[in-house]
């Protein structure tokens, strides 16, 4: 494919150029140029229309385990409140129906929302429950509601989407469960979570996460003892996500012995997922990563990332150790994008031939994904 060493910021052709890249043969790939990283108007289109429609990790079903166990973020510029209501995770807008004010902020637990305005409250389940003084006869506190956004439960996680109508998750994700179900993400419990700004575009992080191509070169000390890129193989994918294998080498002992049954194979390495269009995942035996992207301009992203573990296996240092690995880990891959980030500008940035199935496969399983999201639109 050629690409000509023009900028070229007109919406149209990037979305063309996209098409394009996704369409090239499988056994010649082809990455996205720099614009396509850069660009304001491709940023807003993809706000407007494949990040806006898709599912949404924002954390796992443990971190709201009681009735009025909340936390709260900020996705694409919507303020999200995510509450625990009996048997249900909800998530609302956290904006008050009175004149605006966030109702809450953090995580906690509250069996009110009570706005630090002028104290409207409202119940676990949005219902506006009290709103003093008011008199106004055009308003009705029984009709008011906290604003709804979808929200389910796959494998632990909790999903949230924006759209007024919802994709079918499960066709999403359909296949994913047969790849991971095996470990019972369900099961993993929380053990940490942070969140992080970094400069670059969001789908720069999804598309470095899912690619075993620089393992031994990005992370020779961290990663390139247990998951050389040699070993990367890829995985299965679906409508909606892919994944590849991170191979241990046969001289590394499994670390865990994770779900009742697990197979040998299943523990002598980690499974990459994406869940498109944010969430990248890693799963082994006794831990399961999930980086939580949540764009916010065409060139920065927060990070939410969450660590969970399976049962008892690993003590307390082992746990600490873990976490100090995956930020040195997370260290160097913002180091890398971030300093991309500035080079995708070039006029000379037009992407280039990827790597073969085992190593980039999965970055055109998401160029692919991305093609045919953006052709539901005209
Ligand atoms: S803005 Fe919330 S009570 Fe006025
Ligand atoms: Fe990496």
């Amino acid at each position: 494919m050629n690409n000509p060493a023009s900028i070229t910021t007109k919406l149209s052709d990037l979305r063309g150029i996209l098409a394009q890249c996704a369409a090239a043969p499988a056994d010649a790939p082809w990455s996205l140029p720099g614009q396509s990283y850069v660009d304001p108007s491709l940023f807003q289109h993809e706000c407007d229309t494949l990040l806006r429609d898709g599912w949404h990790c924002v954390g796992r079903v443990d971190e709201l385990t009681e009735t009025g166990d909340y936390l709260t973020l900020n996705l694409l510029g919507e303020p999200l409140l995510v509450v625990r209501d009996g048997r249900e995770i909800k998530a609302f807008s956290n904006v008050c129906r009175h004149r605006g004010m966030p109702l809450a902020e953090g995580h906690g637990n509250a069996n009110r929302f009570v706005c630090r305005y002028h104290a409207w409250a409202y119940g676990t389940d949005g219902a506006l429950l009290r709103a003093p003084r008011m008199k106004n006869a055009g308003f009705d506190p029984k009709t008011c509601k906290l604003g709804t956004f979808h929200c389910t439960e796959r494998f632990g996680f909790i999903y949230v989407c924006l759209a007024d109508t919802a994709p079918d998750i499960d066709a999403e994700l359909s296949g994913l469960g047969d790849l991971i179900a095996r470990y019972q993400p369900e099961d993993y419990r929380i053990v940490h979570s942070a969140g992080e700004v970094w400069q670059c575009n969001w789908k720069a992080l999804v598309e470095n996460f899912m690619e075993g191509y620089h393992l031994s070169v990005v992370h020779p000390q961290t990663l390139h003892g247990y998951t050389p890129t040699g070993l990367s193989r890829k995985g299965p994918s679906g409508v909606g996500f892919t994944s590849y294998y991170a191979n241990y080498p046969d001289n590394i002992p499994a670390r865990g012995e994770g779900a009742p049954g697990l197979d040998k194979e299943s523990k002598h390495r980690s499974t990459l997922f994406a869940a498109f269009p944010c969430q990248v995942a890693s799963v082994a035996a006794s831990l399961l990563v999930s980086l939580n992207i949540r764009p916010l301009t065409p060139t920065s992203i927060e990070v939410h990332w969450t660590m969970s573990v399976f049962g008892d296996a690993l003590d307390g240092d082992t746990i600490d150790q873990r976490i100090a690995l995956w930020e040195d880990v997370n260290r160097e891959d913002r180091e890398k994008l971030e300093a991309m980030q500035v080079a995708l500008g070039s006029v000379h940035a037009t992407g280039g031939a990827l790597a073969g199935e085992d190593y980039e496969g999965t970055v055109r399983d998401f160029l692919v994904w991305l093609a045919r999201q953006d052709a539901k639109r005209p």
